[in-house]
């Protein structure tokens, strides 16, 4: 019998994503794509990874090797033929490893950017070739390794055509005859919309061309794609879930796609890595702490003061924010209320990256405020840990938020969150209000309810017990991903039996 408490035999599983940690990472993808994937192995499946071979990873850190067997694949883009070659490494943790396979084609992914060109900020004009030579590479790849899966697990728009070449130009291919998809959305704003000349370049049938298919609004939808063809699809918590069927702005114009295909949709909240995110062991931080005894986190808190010359005061409360700066995420309503909050005893600490407009405000603020406000345009892991480890309470007050996982570092972190009730934030936190509460949660979308929320907080922290207790719950929650990956095992045991 294997840990999945079932003598059922273990399954093989590709696993298709654009990022994985700690080869390339923009958000939270990156870490489920590392996480998840290792705890299936630990259930006791064969599960590999697949990611493009970006020209930021470096080969010479990561120890990229060649595979001989990969190498010049022919995939057709449009009317030409590109080749795939691929590289080899893997992630591993003290109870085994994870294959991960990288695509590489120097025009497609040799460049310093990922989604975006990082002079410019703006997507790279020919992502759609880039993302249909990986989405068919990785299935032309598969078949030249000779490795059969019983399931093909995709992420986000950027795998979305592999289900719909399954289910079209591949069908009749006894090698991928029994292949089942699985589709997780991480995040349904970014879906990879393309004009319809992009779609003559997928190679699909003419007739996939249409509402029913990856037509949107007379363009070509990778999203859609993953959502129509998919033989099951997931997103990463049960809110979300609900949410994306139930409206326009949730469902950002696929809400009607998703409700015809509503019985195939599941929620499974995402957990986080505890070998990473542990303040009982993270080398990153200033000293080490437990939920038993957890002084040690005000020397992280002295370090951030230290490093960012704020004032050495224990006692006044740091709200720390690790964010992309995009609309997702609630920064407007920040801007609308920051000289408030300013104006009450706090210090803020920013580790943010993303849109120019967002970037200009917090560097006016921190000018502004240089004394309270401590502020790292960038992206940082190191200093990630630190702020988590170091910050009182933790803020998100995203507009939607399909998971979140900085919510779930901050419980394990004694760092309390301040989030917005949408999403993963409402299913993962409860408000203090509730009895045994582990943060504090608003849920009308307004800056002046933010305002209300931070200060209850700040009233709380004052009485030290009661926040003690409310730390110390948070530090107790167990997200790690043992039960939700069994989730994502029944999932795909069912489609095998189908
Ligand atoms: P999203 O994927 O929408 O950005 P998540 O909360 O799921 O949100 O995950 C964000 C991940 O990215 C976390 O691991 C967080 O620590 C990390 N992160 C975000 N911005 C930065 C940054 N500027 N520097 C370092 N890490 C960051
Ligand atoms: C997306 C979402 C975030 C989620 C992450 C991992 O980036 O914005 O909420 O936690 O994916 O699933």
């Amino acid at each position: 019998m294997n840990i999945t408490g079932s003598m059922s035999k273990p399954l093989n599983i590709l696993f298709v994503t654009s990022e994985v940690e700690p080869f390339v990472k923009t958000g939270g993808l990156a870490d489920v794509s590392s996480a998840l994937p290792q705890t299936i192995r630990e259930l006791g499946h064969e599960i590999r990874i697949v990611v493009p071979r970006y020209g930021a990873i470096s080969d010479r850190k990561f120890r990229l090797h060649d595979v001989i067997r990969l190498k010049e694949i022919d995939v057709p883009v449009g009317k030409e033929s590109m080749v795939a070659n691929v590289n080899s490494s893997f992630i591993s943790n003290a109870k085994g490893k994870v294959q991960v396979y990288f695509l590489a084609n120097k025009e497609m992914f040799g460049r310093q950017g990922i989604y975006l060109n990082p002079d410019t900020k703006k997507d790279y004009p020919d992502n759609d070739n880039r993302f249909i030579f990986f989405c068919r590479g990785v299935l032309e790849t598969l078949k030249r390794l000779g490795w059969q899966p019983d399931i093909i697990h995709c992420n986000d728009w950027q795998t979305g055509l592999i289900p719909a070449y399954l289910k079209t130009l591949y069908k009749n291919d006894p090698f991928y005859k029994n292949l089942k998809s699985v589709f997780t959305i991480h995040n349904l704003a970014y879906q990879g919309v393309f004009p319809a000349a992009s779609f003559e370049k997928t190679g699909l049938p003419a007739t996939e061309f249409d509402p029913e298919g990856v037509e949107f609004f007379g363009k070509l939808n990778f999203m859609k794609a993953g959502l129509m063809y998919s033989d099951v699809i997931t997103t990463v918590s049960e809110k979300y879930a609900t949410e994306i069927c139930s409206s326009a702005e949730y469902g950002c114009g696929l809400e009607g796609v998703l409700q015809k295909r509503h019985t195939y949709l599941h929620g499974i909240t995402n957990g986080i890595d505890y070998n990473i995110w542990n303040p009982e062991t993270d080398e990153r931080i200033a000293k080490r702490y437990d939920h038993r005894s957890f002084e040690g986190k005000a020397d992280s808190k002295r370090e951030i003061q230290n490093r960012f010359g704020l004032e050495a005061k224990e006692n006044t409360p740091m709200i720390g924010m690790i964010t992309r700066l995009v609309d997702q995420k609630g920064i407007d309503l920040i801007k609308e209320i920051a000289d408030d909050i300013l104006k009450l005893d706090v210090q803020l600490v920013l580790l943010a990256a993303g849109e120019k407009k967002y970037e200009d405000f917090f560097s006016i603020l921190h000018r502004k405020h240089h004394s309270k406000v401590a502020l790292h345009l960038g992206y940082d892991e190191e200093l990630a840990h630190l702020i988590e480890a170091g910050s009182d309470m933790f803020l998100m007050p995203s507009r939607y938020e399909p998971c979140g996982l900085n919510q779930l570092y901050s419980l394990k972190y004694g760092t309390v969150p301040i989030v917005r009730a949408t999403g993963g934030l409402d299913d993962t936190i409860r408000d203090v209000e509730s009895g045994n509460g582990t943060g504090f949660k608003f849920s009308k979308y307004d800056s002046k309810e933010l305002l209300k929320t931070i200060q209850r907080a700040l009233k709380m922290y004052h009485d030290q017990a009661a926040w003690k207790k409310i730390v110390r719950t948070g530090m107790q929650q167990d997200f790690s991903w043992e039960s939700s990956a069994k989730k994502y095992a029944n999932l795909y045991r069912n489609l095998v039996k189908q």
